[in-house]
């Protein structure tokens, strides 16, 4: 980032605040980044490394819900946001469900949520980019680690959360200092859901899968918003519901599911084209990780935390590989066999995708190449 060049001062301030109104007129939503802006979106480099990155290799262990595993990953993101990110608010929201396996024991399942609303906005007023992925690993087979599944997208949450973290603060404090804030597109927010209990613990049934998920929208859809406020209870004020899972195979393709987030879809698909084309990303892949840049959306889709959320109207933006990567759910699954490059330009790609969908042109200021 470099700092402003072409104004100062209250002129600053009050092209800030044109633009703002502006925006506001126009609903149709962010202004694409630069190119400029796309170069300078960190790829994670080391977060991601399988033996000692800061974000990863903590997460690539066994870690099913009941057990010792399940704690130091929850210690691991907790610490995180203490230490690096601390203006983001973390709750936790836990049940306990006896499981096919388990018999009569209770076994616990905690969701964490990781949140940034604007600091102007009361309780039930921001409306929140929601980006999910899961963190419990199968119960079977024993020492299963789920790197793809999904230990990976959960680092790249954490990337993004940091490489994010800068713009918000800036865009947020200028904000504040102008006094604005009151539309939808100034009440911005962004949490990131890691969820417990994805798995089944036997064969994927409805009663088996999706503890976690099942068990925070049943929670959000209960509890209202105090009176007055602009969206009704916690599960409103999510923008959209943007759920990666199953990330870290080379050569993924994740199609387009639903006709209700196309629109955001071709957003991140336009990112990736983008961010190719200016030799930002570091594979190669046969075709696009985003390529279904048409109309026309698949016809099937895949099981997974959305649908709680989903059948609560939510829209959901679900970032799956299809086919499953080929170490689908078996002891392949591990940081081994990790595509390290792919890893990292997902880290990109949704980073790019995060700043775009909440604004951030409007911070960024051009670099001074003829200064
Ligand atoms: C992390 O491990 C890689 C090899 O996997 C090594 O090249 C690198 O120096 C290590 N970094 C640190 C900080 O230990
Ligand atoms: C939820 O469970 C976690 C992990 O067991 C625990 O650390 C946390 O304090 C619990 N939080 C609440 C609000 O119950
Ligand atoms: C990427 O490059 C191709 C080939 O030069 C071009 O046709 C396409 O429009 C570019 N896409 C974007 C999004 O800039
Ligand atoms: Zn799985």
């Amino acid at each position: 980032m470099k700092s402003r060049s072409f104004f100062s001062g209250r002129n600053a301030c009050s092209v800030f605040h044109i633009l703002h109104l502006l925006h506001a007129i126009l609903v149709s939503a962010y202004k694409p980044l630069s190119d400029s802006f796309l170069r300078n979106v960190p790829s994670g480099d080391s977060d991601f490394n399988i033996e000692n990155g800061t974000l990863l290799a903590p997460i690539l262990i066994p870690r099913v819900p009941g057990t010792p595993g399940q704690s130091k990953v929850q210690h691991h993101f907790v610490d995180f946001f203490r230490t690096e990110l601390p203006k983001w608010t973390i709750e936790w929201q836990n049940s306990t469900s006896t499981t096919p396996a388990t018999g009569n024991v209770e076994v616990p399942f905690a969701n964490l949520i990781f949140k940034r609303e604007p600091p102007w906005t009361k309780p039930g007023q921001a409306n929140l980019l929601t980006l999910v992925a899961h963190y419990d690993s199968k119960y079977q087979p024993g020492g299963f680690v789920g790197a793809t599944d999904s230990a990976a997208p959960c680092a790249v949450l954490m990337h993004v959360a940091r490489s994010i973290d800068k713009y918000v603060t800036q865009m947020h404090d200028e904000m504040a200092e102008l006094g604005e804030g009151g539309t939808v597109e100034m009440d911005m927010g962004v949490q990131i859901l890691l969820l417990d209990g994805e798995e089944a613990f036997v064969k994927w049934t409805d009663e088996d899968s999706l503890y976690g998920s099942r068990a925070l929208a049943e929670t959000w859809a209960a509890a209202p918003n105090p009176p007055m406020s602009k969206y009704p209870n916690p599960l409103s004020q999510i923008s959209v519901f943007v759920l990666l899972d199953l990330l870290g195979s080379a050569n993924p393709k994740v199609p387009s599911y639903f006709l209700t987030t196309h629109w955001a879809y071709k957003s991140m698909a336009s990112i990736e084209e983008r961010m190719r084309n200016l030799s930002l990303l570091e594979t190669k892949p046969p075709s696009s990780f985003l390529p279904q840049t048409g109309e026309v959306v698949t016809q099937s889709f895949v099981s997974d935390d959305y649908l709680p959320f989903m059948a609560r109207g939510v829209p959901v933006l679900h970032v799956i590989p299809s086919p499953f990567p080929d170490v689908w759910h078996t002891m392949d699954d591990d940081g081994a066999h990790l595509d390290l490059p792919t890893v990292r330009d997902w880290a990109k790609i949704v980073t790019a995708f995060a700043l775009e969908w909440l604004d951030m042109m409007e911070v960024w200021y051009e670099p001074e190449e003829n200064a």
